[in-house]
């Protein structure tokens, strides 16, 4: 079938936010211990910390990195990953129903970051702490000295302030599996004045409240509301978080997740300018998409007859299909780049992620490494949206969207496009009219399809999928023309 996209430097949406690559650390299964941290494993420093690991998480491109939560961070006390390691508690964890050992703290989670060179993002505990447990973190962690708290934190080993920019009051506090959830009203208070708190302690902090935990909780939209009437002169962001999965074979569907997305982010816009306009406020508040990524929830329970130390929890692989719907949803991010300015890949090491590893063996990419790291590579500059012509699909769970999704993105003289085709059958002849962008050079096209699309990468198999180079591709004058693959992503770059 035919599609196609015109592109136009006037067609804005606005500047790509380095931060809308983040990603995410909990405390979760083999998150931390057995994956960033294995002390013993060939490839481990002194730290502890697999060098591996961290050649993967640099090459996949992360701007920062949220940490340590997660419905773990609403029942953790930060002061037990402090001090002297072999003097740190040994605690239930009850939101993962495992034992947490408290060998990786805030310090040592600072050093891997500086290793893999991200920007810290905190949650907070606002589930079972509060705002006094907020302000003591904020203090060790941002006060250069002359307190007990910040002069403990020298003492522990970081001289210089961690300097924490980036913070999450609490965590999904909408839901009834969250430890010390909590109404609306509630919420809404403790945000605004843990906010209040933390910007009398310091000014230059950019604060996300926690929107609904998914768009189906049936509090979506007036838990937004509710907490922005509360906290919309205190914070930055409101959250979304949204995981997808392919559903009884329906493939339709998941590859239309990127339409949900859309429909989700632009009902919280909404919802911000709705109170933003009773409050007759100037104040800009924004999307932290706090967490997205596939998962297939279905049949993981927790095992509630013993407490493990660092079980094996939420290890999806993912397959060529799943690697697509990840493009495609980072396509509806870059789409919304006016207002979505932060995000975070949920998460990134063995837990939903986009790498893996085996104890004492080897770490390897899974298939949605591709499109993430292709992406926070090359999308940078300005997001432009064009004007795209492309048949429509059915779907059973989103009605009809377009068979070909696509954003673009400007940077001096060069350009990259980045294209989903939604067709499970046919190859899309797209074609990308760029005359009007003034740019030349060298095109390029990378992608993720495969006659396979359940393939996957494992540990015997470790490269089975990888990105591959789509030669269909030509240019004539201003006129690109691509032939897509039926469940494909692809990234276009010209110049
Ligand atoms: O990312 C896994 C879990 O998903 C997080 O702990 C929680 O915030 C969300 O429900």
């Amino acid at each position: 079938f035919q599609a196609s996209l015109k592109l136009h430097p006037a067609f804005t949406v606005g500047p790509v936010s380095r931060q809308v690559f983040g990603g995410f650390v909990e405390h979760l299964g083999r998150h931390i211990y057995g994956g960033i941290y294995e002390p013993g494993h060939p490839t481990a420093g002194p730290d502890g910390f697999r060098r591996d690991v961290v050649d993967l998480v640099r090459e996949l491109g992360i701007s920062h990195v949220r940490y340590p939560g997660g419905n773990f961070v609403s029942a953790y006390d930060w002061e037990d990953g402090i001090g002297p390691v072999d003097q740190r508690p040994r605690r239930l964890d009850p939101a993962w129903h495992s034992i947490e050992t408290n060998e990786v703290g805030l310090h040592e989670f600072a050093d891997w970051a500086d290793l893999v060179g991200s920007e810290l993002m905190l949650g907070t505990n606002l589930g079972t702490g509060g705002t006094r447990e907020t302000l003591h973190l904020l203090e060790y962690a941002n006060i250069p000295s002359g307190t007990t708290r910040s002069d403990a934190r020298r003492e522990n080993g970081r001289e210089e302030p961690l300097d924490v920019r980036l913070w999450c009051l609490g965590n999904e506090l909408d839901g009834d599996w969250q430890i010390g959830s909590k109404t609306a009203e509630e919420y809404g208070r403790l945000a605004a004045v843990t906010a209040r708190a933390m910007r009398a302690i310091d000014q230059d902090l950019k604060l996300a409240a926690c929107g609904s935990s998914w768009r189906g909780m049936p509090t979506f939209g007036v838990w937004e509301r509710t907490v922005l009437e509360h906290a919309f002169d205190q914070i930055d962001y409101i959250s979304c978080h949204a995981y997808y999965h392919e559903v009884d074979g329906d493939v339709a569907s998941f590859l239309a997740s990127g339409a949900d997305m859309d429909a989700f982010i632009e009902s919280v816009v909404h919802t911000i300018e709705h109170v933003r306009a009773v409050k007759r406020s100037d104040r800009r508040i924004d999307i932290s998409f706090d967490e997205w990524n596939i998962w297939y929830q279905a049949g993981q329970t927790l095992e509630l007859d013993s407490w493990p130390i660092a079980p094996r929890l939420l290890e999806d692989q993912y397959s060529v299909t799943d690697a697509v719907v990840l493009g495609g949803l980072l396509i509806s991010l870059l789409k919304h780049a006016d207002r979505v300015t932060a995000a975070n890949l949920a998460q990134l090491v063995n837990v939903i992620a986009p790498i893996m590893t085996e104890p004492g063996g080897p770490a390897w990419r899974q298939t949605t490494f591709f499109p993430f790291a292709t992406t926070s590579r090359l999308a940078t500059g300005t997001a432009l949206r064009g004007v795209l012509d492309a048949p429509e699909v059915s779907t059973a769970k989103f009605g009809d969207v377009p068979s070909v999704d696509a954003v673009a993105t400007l940077d001096g003289d060069r350009a990259a496009v980045f294209v989903l085709n939604r067709s499970i059958d046919d190859t899309a002849q797209f074609t990308i009219d760029i005359a009007s962008l003034g740019i030349d050079g060298t095109i390029r096209a990378q992608g993720i399809w495969d006659e396979d699309r359940h393939a996957k990468n494992t540990l015997d198999q470790p490269e089975r999928v990888t990105l591959r180079e789509n030669t269909k591709i030509s240019r004539e004058n201003g006129t690109i023309t691509i032939e897509l693959p039926p469940v494909s992503w692809t990234c276009i770059t010209i110049g």
